[in-house]
């Protein structure tokens, strides 16, 4: 029985030191270009969802849809999102595909995670990931704007999609298109475009 003991805790510890020199002496590729891996994604963004439902506070939402709320996070994410999740002229970014792990297109997918879910992962950011915490740039109210924006994007009223579009038209592009040179970061945004 005490030799089947030792023998389990140094197969333990030998599993746990080959995963420690793994990551640690390089063998993990940095690379953000590469596919990304099965593993990576069945164990990484569970677990994602699974640290945003059970730390995301409980709040509501404070404000109605309406159309000025929505027409107001709209302005927000065109000048602070759109180049990486895209907008509805635009509504998959080269820029979000060179990320790892991708950026989620929400003119492609819409959110549909519950707000308060939305707004925390909007304040707080995602690490090591390129989603930022925008807490430090964006009012509470800012974000409640763009979080309603959100999860009504699939289902805008007429008005509200008509002024995305104008907003999205004279919004630059972060090279939608592969085929064209990619464009300086458009007016507003103040993130590193390549
Ligand atoms: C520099 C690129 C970048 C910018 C700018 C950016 N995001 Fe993100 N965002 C990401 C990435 C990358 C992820 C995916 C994180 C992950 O899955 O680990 C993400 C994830 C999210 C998610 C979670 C989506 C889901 O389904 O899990 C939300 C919500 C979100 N972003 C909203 C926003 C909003 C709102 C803004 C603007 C205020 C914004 N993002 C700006 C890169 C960006």
């Amino acid at each position: 029985m005490l030799k089947f003991l030792l023998g389990f805790v140094v197969a333990v510890v030998l599993i746990l030191a080959v995963g420690f020199s793994y990551v640690r002496f390089g063998f993990v590729n940095p690379r953000a270009d590469q596919p990304i891996g099965r593993l990576e994604s069945s164990i990484a963004m569970p677990a994602l969802d699974a640290a945003v439902d059970r730390r995301a506070p409980a709040t509501q939402n404070p404000l109605q849809p309406t159309d000025a709320n929505l027409i107001a996070g709209m302005k927000t994410y065109q000048s602070n999102c759109a180049g990486c999740h895209g907008d509805t002229l635009h509504p998959h970014t080269t820029f979000g595909d060179s990320f790892y792990p991708r950026v989620p297109q929400f003119a492609e997918d819409a959110p549909d995670m519950p707000e308060n879910q939305n707004f925390f992962i909007i304040q707080h950011g995602v690490r090591l990931s390129g989603m930022p915490a925008w807490n430090p740039t964006l009012s509470e109210q800012e974000i409640w704007q763009v979080t309603t924006f959100l999860s009504h994007m699939d289902k805008l009223p007429p008005q509200v999609s008509d002024e995305w579009k104008t907003a999205a038209a004279t919004t630059q592009s972060t090279n939608t298109d592969a085929s064209q040179p990619a464009s300086t970061s458009k007016k507003g945004m103040s993130m590193p475009m390549h």
